[in-house]
């Protein structure tokens, strides 16, 4: 039992911590409930656990931030204890009245898959990458090259110790990699006037204005993070190495881009076999800033949030052939607005060419579209606009088997499961006051 729960036992009130320090090599199944403040409710609960031999590994405690009279608890169980699991819920449901939501790792029969509720859930999994940064393949152009494989590994360091909230560190880029970015830099720049969409023209001369963007400097993430904010609340979060898509997707749902912040080898600088800062700062950053693309991108995270892996793999794809490799209409021409076009010299001529095949973007379509990872691609896919690929989305993630609805409260930067009554009061109320203000500032205007 952690302090927090002994305050709360103690009759305290106090609340300073909701990190969770977790584990995924244990089999873990973990539960949230909430219940009203009263004298004993706790005990009441911690009997019925006891009553079937379930022991608790982890029990913290927190006020509701949905009622101001009820308290949540979030507990681990080892997993020996599932088959008394769903008599557990049920009691806690039933005879305790409490809202209880299942999280889980676990792939078991209709357990939801655990996904991150607060922004500080990001730093859970910052750390749980498929391969570490520093770790290059044979064929990579710095394989066989011990500083740039050195200076690798302070990137993935500076990330792997990274927190949210934290400033992310200024690196002082070195002149060799100033001179691959400039390279880069400049033969993109010719690019963008005739190929890149409406949104990533009217922003990059901001980015050059406020974010140190020019063929001399290598922009610093904080800064264009801060930028990024200002915009539309869209955040960087440097990145130690390859995160699972799952994980990736759940970033967007909270406007955080995972972000890499090292660059591609000097000796090909036209050429990188994974993201590096030219991808993400020429190719992302611009398109965040858009209020709309923002929004898009944010719709992708939020359903991917406790989704099936089927449907996260579905989603990934739809994220592939959208932020990374997507065309949209804008009049009667045909734009690049995906960072892997924008961040690609050859790949930025090439969509555009009679070349590759298009089709128009359906996410029932598109997200079962296969696709090659290290060449040009042969079909991409056309929005008609942001709003419209964004509307597409929503009823996408319709279709998507979860027992609830989310939403992202901006105030608190968490996710809402809108899986009960309250919760949809308490929407309402929300939309209500906005009605209130809509409806005020148009008479205003009569
Ligand atoms: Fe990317």
């Amino acid at each position: 039992m952690n302090a927090d729960t002994c305050k709360l036992l103690n009759g305290g009130h106090t609340y300073d911590s909701n990190y969770i320090e977790e584990s995924i090599k244990d089999n873990r199944i973990s539960l949230i409930f909430s219940l009203k403040e009263e004298v004993g409710a706790l005990a009441k609960v911690l009997r019925i656990f006891e009553e079937r031999e379930v022991s608790l590994t982890h029990i913290e405690s927190r006020p509701s931030r949905l009622n101001k009279d009820e308290y949540q608890f979030f507990i681990n169980l080892d997993n020996k204890s599932s088959t008394a699991l769903d008599e557990i819920v049920k009691c806690l449901r039933q005879d305790i009245g409490a809202t209880v939501h299942e999280l889980s790792r676990d792939k078991k029969k209709d357990a939801v898959p655990w996904f991150p509720r607060t922004i500080q859930d990001l730093d859970k999994f910052a750390n749980q990458i498929l391969s570490y940064g520093a770790e290059l393949d044979a064929d990579h152009p710095g394989f066989t090259d011990p500083v740039y494989r050195a200076r690798r590994k302070e990137f993935a360091d500076i990330a792997f110790n990274y927190k949210h909230g934290q400033p992310i560190p200024h690196v002082t880029y070195t002149e060799q990699e100033k001179k691959t970015w400039g390279v880069v830099f400049k033969e993109l720049k010719s690019l963008y006037p005739t190929h890149a969409c409406y949104e990533h023209n009217h922003v990059f001369p901001l980015l050059e204005e406020y974010c140190g963007y020019n063929e001399h400097n290598i922009p610093q993430l904080e800064d264009v993070s801060n930028f990024l904010q200002t915009c539309t609340g869209f955040r960087l979060r440097p990145v130690a190495g390859l995160l699972s898509s799952r994980d990736f997707l759940a970033g967007l749902a909270f406007r955080v881009f995972h972000s890499t912040q090292y660059i591609r080898h000097w000796s090909k600088p036209m050429y990188t076999p994974e993201p590096d800062i030219c991808h993400e700062l020429l190719g992302h950053a611009p398109l965040f800033a858009d209020p709309s693309f923002a929004q898009f991108s944010q719709e992708i995270g939020l359903a991917s949030l406790g989704a099936p892996d089927e449907y996260i793999e579905m989603l990934a794809t739809v994220y592939w052939f959208t932020v990374e490799f997507g065309l949209c209409k804008q009049g009667d021409k045909i734009k690049a607005y995906g960072a892997g076009l924008l961040s690609s010299f050859g790949e930025l001529q090439y969509c555009l060419t009679e070349k590759p095949e298009l089709k128009p973007f359906e996410p029932e379509k598109t997200s079962k579209q296969k696709y090659p990872i290290t060449e040009f691609q042969p079909v991409y896919f056309i929005a008609e606009s942001f709003e419209d690929a964004k509307d597409k989305v929503r009823k996408f993630a319709a279709t998507i088997p979860r027992p609830f609805s989310v939403r992202y409260n901006s105030f608190t930067q968490s996710i809402e499961v809108l899986d009960n009554v309250q919760q949809l009061k308490n929407l309402a109320d929300c939309i209500n006051s906005e009605i209130g203000i809509l409806c005020s500032a148009l008479r205003k205007l009569e």
